[in-house]
């Protein structure tokens, strides 16, 4: 018997997803670098379906059915090029080697371009949903040759999550394109999670919550157009109590966040399209300053004078406030992704779908949400928006919550609460929605000191004022 699948790497992601597919009928060829793992993997799930035991990649692929498929489940970075560099002599032509780590897209580009030149197949495949995503159905994102997604779509596809029995899975584009997307869904995962931090904080500082109180505000919006995975995994954590202490387990878990990566690339990813991912950099920022330990305890002690000034009565109608500056600070985040992955579409070539993309992301993803669906509908047909913003549907729900958006970055400015999201999302929307920005005066800065030019909003051309002569206005080569 072989396998139509091989799996190396079997540490809780890879385990999962191996048996995935062996619940789902095939048979799975499994393999890690120590065996005691395989084994632990068999003994305890070795029932669940067909599995086939091995202790070496050789081993693995002589037990893979051709074109073989081999799925490396292992920490991104160096540890991906090792096990490619041991797999690929044991190969051979149009076999498909498929990551499903967080790997960097830009790896993935390369090691498909090299992989690619031996005539095999690279696949760079995002995966989320966590440890139970990957068993029970985690939302895909397959990238390269849609010739390799022939081969490895079907098998994807059955163990993807799925949304009204539609599979959360489909070809994103070529080489690092899966990649790509699952980077921007995790940059949105943190942007998602800080809002609701921040209307956590809120929520407690200035109107007095408890965690408690709060478990049933976040269960109550879960009912609303906030509903989603995170939201509800929010009322279930505030609603923890600590065994040893008593308190609410978010009293005493560390204030800092940790990180792996996937929100700093997004960002960086940004910067280089000149997306402006102002929301997803200020969570990854947010991150990067709880982690600051050490300067935010003496920070405490020489501004301790310094704290907000707010008063003590709480804002009427606040919950709701939040609940809505929540929500629109959620759809800038959401635009903003969705944003950069068109810039991305752009500079590297792929035919990104956006309406398929967010249709991938409805279900078995950590970004699940309702409002995942609308974005799909908004971006399907021909008359895609510019900016999700725009879609009429949208346009509608942020003129609706961004008052209240105004009233809670006002209330956090003046209780020294930090929003940096709320507030960075509400600077997005006003710069994004303003007839006149200071970049003009920013162009006649960069003119005076570097001679770098400006257009003129009445005449086409570049132009530069003789700043350190009589100041007339010249015609100039372009170095905007
Ligand atoms: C997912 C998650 C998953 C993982 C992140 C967490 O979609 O299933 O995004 O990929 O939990 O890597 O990232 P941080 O450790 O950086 O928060």
């Amino acid at each position: 018997m072989s396998a139509q699948i091989g799996v190396t790497g079997l540490a809780v992601m890879g385990a999962n997803l191996a048996r995935n597919l062996a619940r789902n009928g095939y048979t799975v060829a499994v393999h890690n670098r120590s065996v005691e793992k395989t084994d632990a993997l068999l003994s305890a799930h070795g029932d669940e379906g067909d599995f086939i035991r091995t202790e070496s990649l050789e081993e693995l692929v002589q037990n893979l059915e051709k074109p073989r498929r081999v799925l490396i489940m292992v920490k991104a970075g160096a540890p991906v090029d090792a096990v490619i560099d041991q797999l690929v002599p044991l190969l051979e032509e149009d076999d498909i080697v498929i990551d499903a780590g967080n790997s960097h897209f830009e790896d993935t580009r390369r090691r498909e371009a090299a992989l690619t030149e031996k005539g095999l197949h690279f696949v760079g495949v995002g995966v989320s949903g966590g440890e139970e995503g990957a068993l029970l159905g985690p939302s895909i994102m397959p990238g390269g040759s849609k010739q390799s997604y022939e081969s490895l779509g079907p098998m994807l596809e059955k163990i993807s999550a799925k949304y009204e029995g539609d599979p959360c899975c489909a070809w994103i584009g070529t080489d690092g394109a899966g990649h790509f997307v699952k980077m921007v869904h995790n940059g949105i995962e943190y942007a998602d999670m800080q809002v609701i931090g921040e209307a956590y904080d809120l929520l407690r500082s200035v109107a007095g919550l408890s965690p408690a109180e709060q478990s049933e505000i976040f269960a109550q919006w879960n009912t609303t157009e906030l509903a989603s995975y995170l939201i509800e995994i929010t009322s279930e954590v505030l609603a923890q109590v600590d065994a040893e202490t008593g308190k609410p387990l978010v009293d005493v878990v560390v204030d800092s966040a940790g990180q792996k990566g996937t929100g700093r690339w997004t960002v960086i990813s940004g910067l280089d399209l000149g997306s402006p991912v102002s929301a997803i950099a200020e969570s990854v920022f947010a991150r990067a300053l709880s982690s600051q330990r050490d300067q935010r305890a003496e920070a405490q002690n020489v501004f301790a004078e310094a704290a907000g000034t707010g008063g003590s009565e709480v804002p009427e109608g606040f919950v709701e406030d939040v609940r809505q500056a929540l929500f629109a600070s959620k759809l800038v985040s959401y635009a903003q992704g969705l944003d950069m992955l068109t810039a991305a579409a752009d500079q590297y070539g792929w035919d990104l779908k956006l309406d398929e993309i967010a249709s991938l992301w409805r279900a078995g993803c950590i970004i699940r949400a309702d409002l995942l669906d609308d974005i799909m509908r908004a971006y399907q047909g021909g008359d895609a928006p510019k900016n999700l913003l725009f879609a009429p549907a949208f346009a509608r729900a942020m003129a609706g919550a961004v008052p209240a958006l105004r009233r809670v970055v006002a209330v956090a400015a003046e209780t020294g609460v930090p929003v940096p999201v709320f507030s960075s999302s509400l600077a997005y929307f006003d710069a994004l929605r303003r007839g006149r920005l200071p970049a003009a005066l920013t162009q006649g800065l960069r003119d005076y000191f570097g001679a770098h030019t400006y257009g003129r909003i009445d005449k086409p051309g570049t132009f530069h004022t003789q700043w350190s002569g009589d100041r007339s206005e010249v015609a100039a080569v372009d170095t905007h």
